[in-house]
């Protein structure tokens, strides 16, 4: 008889909650599976990890790190030090993260030194820029995984070109997307604030972005010009909010330009499906502006999504000071139709509960 195979998730930020629950979905669904879920901490406030679980349907974290915020270095060596333990007694067949935070570049090389394979979705994603911290962990996850699933496939081509072998890699598609599918129906808008005309969605949290005073103060600037031309909305990241809070920023007089705490994923979701224009420099929100066609601007020298520019509805913005004159002209232009890249299609996760159960029967059998 075939034994149970044991798969450890490891999760820590916002992003990595909305791509493992198609798996984890899929794979309880599955037989003769196991599943261990790690929570790093890596993201700790109740509207930047709870809301996610509930609004999500995850299972509760079987384990939880509580390494919290920190350097790179010390957010990076908590999560390996937590990790070895666990990973020890509980002896997973594989582990498997996601995306591109601290916490997935962490958990992937505490596995690896234990001789653990390592399963990375949303592989092959390259900016090119390596003044990112996200760039240098997805180098890193890619460079020591056994099992690499692609969103795009782009991102295959990228690995290829970095030399790994075909073999690891699976074209699976996108698993944030699954997530948007499947709760898009119970999508809700807050009932505050009250916006009932066209408006403006931003998020803004990119070290490039906040960690500078001046650049943080010439972006708010643009997004005060942006509110003359409608409603701006900006759900604010906790790193950007210590930096406002920090600079003493006051929102211009007048009431267009809302700052709000983190929504949650429901909420913020119907914002993005009904929003005119969304202003951002996340990777998820690119994606998901795509998904919905709704137009994006991203306030970022460089893409890891480049089918969110040339499939999609998203376009860079390198200068602040251009964005007045963008979000103006994106929000006379017409609509272009929803054109969503190659499997995202709502079925990512299942890809990739087939792709890991295949590999982990042949490694058996080998
Ligand atoms: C992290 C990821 C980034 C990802 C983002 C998603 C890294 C290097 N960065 O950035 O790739 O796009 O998550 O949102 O892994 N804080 C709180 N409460 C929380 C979490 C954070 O107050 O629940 C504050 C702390 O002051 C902390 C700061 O936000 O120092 C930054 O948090 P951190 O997890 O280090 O990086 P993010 O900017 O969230
Ligand atoms: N998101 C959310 N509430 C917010 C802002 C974002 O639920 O207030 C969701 C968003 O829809 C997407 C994910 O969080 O699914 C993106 O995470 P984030 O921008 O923090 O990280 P990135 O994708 O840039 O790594």
């Amino acid at each position: 008889m075939e034994s149970m195979k044991h798969i450890l998730h490891v999760v820590g930020a916002r992003p990595n909650f909305i791509k493992a629950a198609p798996v984890l979905r899929a794979l309880a669904a599955r037989k003769g599976v196991r599943q261990t879920l790690v929570h790093t901490g890596q993201h700790y406030d109740v509207n930047m990890s709870d809301v996610f679980f509930r609004q999500l349907g995850m299972p509760k974290p079987d384990v939880s790190l509580g390494v919290g915020s920190g350097t790179h270095a010390a957010q990076t060596a908590q999560v390996l030090l937590g990790l070895e333990p666990v990973l020890l007694e509980r002896k997973p067949d594989i582990v498997v993260v996601y995306g591109d935070v601290n916490s997935t570049m962490a958990a992937a090389l505490a596995a690896v030194k234990l001789h653990i394979p390592v399963a990375h979705v949303e592989a092959g994603l390259r900016s090119g820029d390596r003044d990112m911290p996200e760039e240098i962990n997805r180098i890193i996850t890619d460079a020591i995984s056994d099992l690499l699933f692609t969103p795009s496939k782009d991102g295959d081509a990228n690995l290829r070109k970095e030399g790994v072998s075909s073999k690891k890699i699976r074209f699976v598609g996108n698993a944030m997307i699954d997530t948007l599918i499947r709760l898009l129906p119970a999508a809700k808008r807050p009932d505050e604030p009250r916006l009932d005309g066209r408006y403006v969605l931003v998020t803004v949290h990119r070290p490039a972005n906040t960690d500078d005073p001046r650049g943080l103060s010439n972006l708010m600037r643009a997004l005060a010009a942006i509110s003359k031309l409608a409603p701006v909305l900006f759900p604010i990241h906790p790193r950007t909010r210590a930096r406002l809070d920090a600079a003493g920023f006051k929102a211009p007089a007048g009431g267009r330009l809302l700052l709000i705490e983190p929504l949650g994923y429901l909420e913020f979701l119907a914002l993005q499906r009904d929003a005119a224009l969304v202003v951002t420099d996340s990777g998820g929100i690119q994606e998901e502006t795509t998904f919905l066609g709704v137009p994006c601007l991203t306030v970022r020298t460089t893409t890891e999504r480049p089918v969110t520019v040339t499939a999609g509805t998203n376009k860079l913005v390198r200068e602040y000071a251009s964005l007045p004159r963008e979000a103006a002209a994106a929000l006379k232009r017409a609509r272009k139709p929803a054109k969503p890249p190659k499997l995202w299609d709502g079925r990512a996760g299942g890809r990739v509960a087939d792709g890991l159960l295949a590999w982990l029967a042949q490694r058996r059998a080998a």
